[in-house]
């Protein structure tokens, strides 16, 4: 018989200096490595968070202040070693965090130094720890450095002292970022990145900076403004209904809405709805994980991104508890849907795309052209349905668009379901009856635009059977009541 060797266990420790680079190639991009580090204080419960960039010819550092709940030695400590928690663990229902990785990951990706200080409420005293890269790879070993006299260090500090808690974040030796010698150009093209990442920032953090529990992102002491990539705020935008996906016990929320067409929207919305990566790139799901959007406009490779289908943006809602299942990345910029919700997801995307599409090739429907102006002061326009003259309200009138402007989303839907009733039974609509007529693609649209303000009209109270019996009180909806459930399954 073979006498089976005796098996031992011998250690094998990363080696600190090679793995430490490798962290810094991981593929961050500077939005990615900031949104990471903020993704922190807003978990910490942070109100308000400053970014402060600094580059001139003593000094550059990249600081990310907040007034979070802030952490104690130990737990600062515990919070700088690479792989702090572990990604198992479960978390709070309004954590951010995943792995245990993303401050290092982060801050290493964009500089060679970082210092972070941290204070719980109560205690004058600030705790700090530090991890210098360059002493990583002289020593090779994991040394943690406990205080900082490094003037950027003291030049961020000092911003910091006001606050009753919280954590400040310090990147120095910003090597990744800055590459060039201090030169006009070279200024020009890191402010311009700076600008960019403020754009990806007001992407990506649009819930938490709007709305009554709004919290505050500086730049440099400049406010950063949320971007809402569904345009809510404007009347023109559809709705659709929410849908609920249902996948090993855990719900999915997708949430489709078709933006309004180009001709709706004055040169500098069409610019901004666009958002930092353009209409063609900006489309498909939105994906959120804790209301942070993860991934900007995507159709997860089931379709192709196109022009027509450039108006369709879909909110799709995740918890921190699916992580696994979605193969969300340490970055926070990746997710795929589980195999099981593929098929309904492709069917949502069609739906919108193709919803996107007839919107996007909305042509003559509006008679009067003349009347049709940016920002003329008609109060009614004239629209073809069914062969006849249809008037409806100017959604491009000025009072109209700024009162809608300072709306919440919920109100400007409820604004805009209101005026959609008066154009419904204003005495000049009336008459406008008798069988649809012309392609059944065009009665379809008949019944999709019923069928949905139908179901605006539940949003905003009404029962289904109400909702519906108004929606046939409208001439042109006349006769659709079966359509209309069967569209709706009422
Ligand atoms: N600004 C902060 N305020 C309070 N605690 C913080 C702050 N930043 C980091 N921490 C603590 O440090 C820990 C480690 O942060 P890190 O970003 O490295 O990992 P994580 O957030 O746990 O997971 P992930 O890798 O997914 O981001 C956090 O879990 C948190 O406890
Ligand atoms: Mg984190």
């Amino acid at each position: 018989m073979m006498k089976s060797k005796k098996i031992n266990r011998k250690l094998a420790v990363p080696e600190a200096a090679p793995l430490v680079l490798s962290l810094r190639s991981v593929g961050y991009t500077l939005e990615t490595a900031l949104a990471d580090i903020i993704d922190n204080s807003i978990a910490a419960k942070a109100t308000e968070i400053h970014i402060d960039v600094k580059w001139n010819k003593e000094l550059d550092y990249i600081s990310v202040r907040d007034n979070g709940y802030g952490m104690n030695e130990d737990n600062l400590h515990q919070a700088m070693k690479i792989g702090s928690k572990n990604p198992i663990d479960p978390r709070s229902h309004d954590d951010l965090g995943r792995f245990g990785m993303g401050l290092k990951t982060a801050a290493f990706s964009l500089c060679k130094r970082l210092t972070v200080g941290s204070k719980l409420l109560g205690s004058n005293a600030i705790c700090v720890r530090v991890w210098d890269i360059d002493n990583i790879m002289d020593s090779n070993r994991w040394e943690l450095f406990d205080d900082s006299s490094t003037s950027a260090w003291k030049d961020a500090l000092s911003r910091f002292g006001n606050y009753g808690q919280g954590t400040i974040v310090v990147m120095e030796k910003l090597d990744r970022l800055i590459t060039e010698n201090y030169s006009d150009q070279a200024i020009g093209r890191f402010w311009q990145r700076i600008a960019d990442m403020e754009k990806h920032l007001s992407m990506v953090f649009h819930r938490f900076l709007s709305g009554a529990q709004a919290i505050h992102i500086f730049l440099n002491g400049q406010k950063i403004e949320s971007w809402d990539p569904f345009m809510r705020k404007s009347l023109a935008t559809q709705e659709f209904r929410e849908e609920f996906l249902e996948c090993n016990g855990k719900s999915v929320c997708a949430h489709a809405f078709i933006l309004p067409h180009h001709s709706k929207l004055s040169v500098k919305e069409y610019d901004e709805a666009g958002g930092a990566s353009g209409w063609l790139e900006q489309q498909g799901f939105y994906v959120y994980r804790n209301k942070r959007l993860l991934v900007p406009g995507t159709w997860f490779k089931m379709l192709r991104k196109n022009e027509p289908g450039q108006l369709a943006r879909i909110q799709l809602d995740l918890t921190g508890d699916m992580d696994f299942g979605w193969k969300i990345d340490v970055k926070k910029s990746s997710a795929a849907p589980p195999s099981m919700l593929r098929e309904r997801i492709r069917r949502i995307a069609r739906t919108a795309q193709e919803a996107s599409r007839k919107v996007y090739y909305y042509r003559g429907a509006v008679v009067n052209q003349q009347i049709k102006a940016e920002d003329n002061d008609a109060i009614w326009e004239q629209a073809s349905v069914r062969g006849r003259t249809f008037f409806r309200i100017n959604r491009n009138h000025a009072i109209l668009k700024d009162a809608g402007s300072e709306l919440s989303a919920d109100a400007a839907k409820k604004l805009n379901t209101f005026i959609s009733l008066v154009e419904g039974f204003a005495p000049m609509n009336a008459s406008l009856t008798g069988p649809v007529t012309g392609e059944s693609s065009q009665k379809n649209e008949l019944i999709d635009s019923a069928a949905s303000f139908c179901s605006d009209l539940i949003d905003a109270g009404y029962s289904s059977c109400e909702a519906l019996r108004k929606v046939l009180q409208i001439s042109i909806y006349e006769g659709m009541a079966e359509d209309i459930k069967n569209k709706l399954q009422l």
